[in-house]
């Protein structure tokens, strides 16, 4: 069983492709949320496995809550283990995720972090076009060898120096103070098409006449609104303005 979140899809990318390679079915975290569906069986010898991206170095404030409410039944010492998808470095992030997975009694066995195209559009621009092309062929090639890892079984962590604890200290508490929803806005061009309402993994916006109102006072900071709007039309501040935006290829065939 693997449990994915995502946000502009190279999480579930990575999620589906280890899904097919080693024959295990794949579950949205997000869909699982909504639903309520946090009791899971797991068959003797099935593995379970996380994807999810980075954030300030730690997992997705979604990730964490989901993780909280798991509950495997059957299995009692699955092999489990998490791809961490970032657009540069993960730090301490799977630290922080094995201490979450041990509140919940489990022990996380294997981190792979990979790195995929950055949608972090609020503090960078973002990968070209053509940058985005490499960095996704060269993390399908990445894939092949933790698929290969996984499927042997490989046990170790990933990060454990002082420095990346630190980042990762850091830059939780800046995510957990932050995440504000204050300064998203849809500008003139907005077509009321509701995707961003849909698109938001903990329904943090509603279309108020034709125009999406941020509901909550913070939200997961996934940025699926501004990254996945049609028309381009979300911004933060004036931070977004002129940046490039990032969906990866699969939500792009609407699978
Ligand atoms: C709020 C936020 C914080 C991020 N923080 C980091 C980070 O600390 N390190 C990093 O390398 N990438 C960071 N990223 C980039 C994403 O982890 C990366 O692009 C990821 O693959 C996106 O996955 P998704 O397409 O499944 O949503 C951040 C992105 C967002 C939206």
């Amino acid at each position: 069983m693997i449990f994915y979140f995502t946000a502009t899809g190279n999480s579930r990318a990575a999620a589906e492709a280890l899904g097919n390679e080693l024959g295990e079915k794949v579950a949205d975290i997000t869909e699982a949320t909504r639903m309520c569906e946090f009791i899971y069986h797991v068959s003797e010898g099935e593995m379970v496995g996380f994807v999810f991206p980075v954030y300030f170095y730690g997992a997705p404030t979604i990730v964490g809550e989901f993780v909280n409410n798991i509950r495997l039944e059957g299995s009692k010492d699955p092999y489990v283990f998490c791809i961490i998808t970032c657009g540069e470095k993960i730090a301490a992030a799977d630290r922080q995720f094995a201490k979450m997975l041990g509140r919940s009694g489990l022990s996380l066995r294997c981190t792979y972090p990979l790195v995929m195209p950055n949608n972090s559009v609020l503090w960078y621009e973002l990968p070209t076009p053509e940058q985005q092309v490499k960095m996704l062929a060269d993390a399908d090639a990445d894939m092949i060898k933790i698929s290969t890892a996984i499927r042997n079984g490989e046990v170790g962590s990933y990060s454990s120096g002082l420095g990346s604890r630190l980042k990762t200290s850091f830059m939780q508490s800046l995510y957990k103070h932050g995440r504000k929803t204050a300064k998203f806005h849809a500008e003139d061009t907005c077509t009321g098409c509701g995707l961003c309402a849909r698109n938001c993994p903990i329904g943090a916006i509603m279309i108020d006449e034709k125009r999406p109102k941020w509901v909550a006072e913070r939200c997961v900071l996934c940025l699926a609104c501004i990254n996945r709007c049609p028309v381009t039309a979300i911004q933060y501040g004036n931070a977004t303005k002129n940046r490039r935006r990032y969906v990866n290829p699969i939500l792009k065939k609407g699978l």
